[in-house]
């Protein structure tokens, strides 16, 4: 029955006779107990329930033992019990009763359920090639049903500056197709009650073509750029040396820190290649009053700048891992490992207490055909420096799967490349790694009803009211 396909697979989980199923009509009531409404939204849309008054079909109970994302849900004749610390653990005990849904049938039984890795995330290149919104809401919530948490946001990169800036508005329109900041604000609600955190990602010091395009005046010599038509590491970067680059950046993050309600903020810093940093007055002057003797330090330098204008406005960044290789990031930012080549840097700053994010190329980046990564090697990875296994005693947060879209240009194809895959991933970030066989057994039985999850999610790209007033039986067989 469809307790047998979830996944991710729950910790643990006990059955009941079927014969003391629970019944939930397209009208449900829920005692809150004094969790906030916006909790239940996700679980209304996917399974087209309405919210009624003087019903108590869902009881919410806050019970503080389980951690922030955790839960346990009780499925009776009598009704179904839900016991959470908080409202992420709310979200994925409904998104767990979504999946048990049948018509209007659940299953007794209790399930006791909270996530092995806090980060369990998707980065999604919106930059090389543009995914509509409605595109990317539809993402997020198929990631969210798998209940991965976290949606990295490549907005910014040679090819595209996806990012509408009032502030400046030179930006989006030269950098091509861009989410409007009404659509911004649409897609950060839609996967906040998802339990999904969106981490937006503005590349730098390189990957910025888009930008110079726009405003040639902050790179090394100020010459006009063009967006990139292709992929490809472009040799032309900000100028790391001249303050008035951080002045700048310093404006863009004023406007871009409040559209993005999460805490964290990716800043990129992978691929940036130096050259002309080597011939640039202003960068010299900076190497030489540093006292800095390799181009290294001059992006370590950079970063920290960058990192301290995100810091002011209460936010975290993150950073590819090249970034680690000057030796003078703080602990206070976080690192995504992507690329054995700075391994030994990687190494150093989750030694010294930093906490970073399993990215590996090899492993994570489903751009890659399913002849190179294919689902089982997905689902049997570890992570890794070199032989050294890593784990949460070594600052890990997590794992992120990688799409990098210069080659995938419609969502058609986006999401053949993402699933299965990504349900590998969200299976070993939350239960970790079982037995391959009965995973994918359970997989099967999601693939049965995959179908219906598409209806719904065409439904809800057309609006809410659609979703509300559909006929189908969104998890219906
Ligand atoms: C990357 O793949 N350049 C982070
Ligand atoms: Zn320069």
């Amino acid at each position: 029955m469809r307790k047998n396909g979830l996944v991710p697979k729950p910790v643990e989980m006990k059955e009941f006779p079927s014969d003391k199923s629970c019944f939930l009509n397209r009208e449900i009531g829920v005692r809150m107990g004094g969790f906030e409404p916006w909790c239940l939204l996700a679980f209304l849309q996917r399974t087209g329930r309405t919210l009624i008054a003087g019903r108590e079909d869902i009881t919410l109970i806050r019970e503080g033992s389980a951690g922030e994302e955790g839960y346990r849900l009780k499925v009776t004749d009598k009704g179904i019990s839900i016991f959470a610390a908080a409202e992420k653990g709310v979200i994925y005990a409904l998104t767990t009763l979504a999946w048990l849904l049948d018509g209007e049938e659940v299953e007794a039984c209790e399930i006791t359920d909270e996530p092995k890795y806090a980060h369990r995330g998707l980065s999604m290149d919106c930059a090389r090639h543009f995914f509509t919104a409605p595109e990317v809401k539809k993402v997020i919530e198929e990631i969210s049903l798998a209940k991965m948490n976290v949606f990295h946001w490549h907005l910014t990169d040679d090819q595209g500056w996806r990012i509408e800036s009032r502030r400046f508005p030179q930006l989006h329109e030269t950098g091509g197709a861009h989410y409007t900041q009404e659509e911004i604000k649409d897609i950060c609600e839609y996967a906040k009650v998802r339990g999904v955190e969106i981490i937006p990602e503005i590349d730098m010091p390189g990957h910025v073509s888009s930008l110079l395009a726009a405003v040639p005046e902050y790179s090394c010599s100020g010459k006009n750029v063009n967006l990139a038509k292709t992929g490809g590491i472009y040799p032309v970067i900000l100028c790391a040396g001249n303050d008035r680059t951080y002045q700048f950046l310093d404006e863009l993050f004023e406007e871009m820190c409040t559209l993005f309600p999460g805490t964290r903020f990716h800043t990129g810093g992978d691929e940036a290649p130096k050259k002309e940093w080597k011939i640039c007055p202003c960068c010299q002057k900076k190497m030489t009053d540093m006292g800095f003797d390799n181009y290294g330090q001059l992006q370590g330098y950079f970063a920290n700048q960058v990192s301290k204008l995100l810091k002011k406005r209460g936010k975290t960044a993150i950073y590819w891992n090249e970034t680690l290789q000057s030796g003078m990031q703080q602990t206070d930012v976080q690192a995504q490992y992507w690329t054995l080549q700075h391994r030994d840097s990687m190494e150093v700053f989750a030694d010294q207490g930093g906490s970073w994010i399993y990215s590996d190329m090899f492993e994570l980046y489903f751009d890659y055909p399913y002849s190179m990564t294919n689902l089982k090697k997905v689902y049997s990875t570890v992570p890794h420096l070199g032989e050294r296994q890593m784990g949460k005693e070594n600052g890990l947060l997590g794992m992120e799967a990688a799409v990098w879209a210069e080659h995938i240009t419609d969502n058609v194809r986006l999401e053949n490349l993402l699933f299965p895959r990504i349900y590998a991933l969200a299976e070993i970030l939350w239960s970790g790694q079982g037995d391959y066989m009965e995973f994918e057994e359970r997989l099967k039985k999601i693939s049965e009803i995959k179908y219906m999850v598409r209806l719904h999610i065409r439904s809800v790209s057309g609006g809410i009211q659609a979703a509300r007033s559909g006929k189908e039986k969104l998890f219906a067989t």
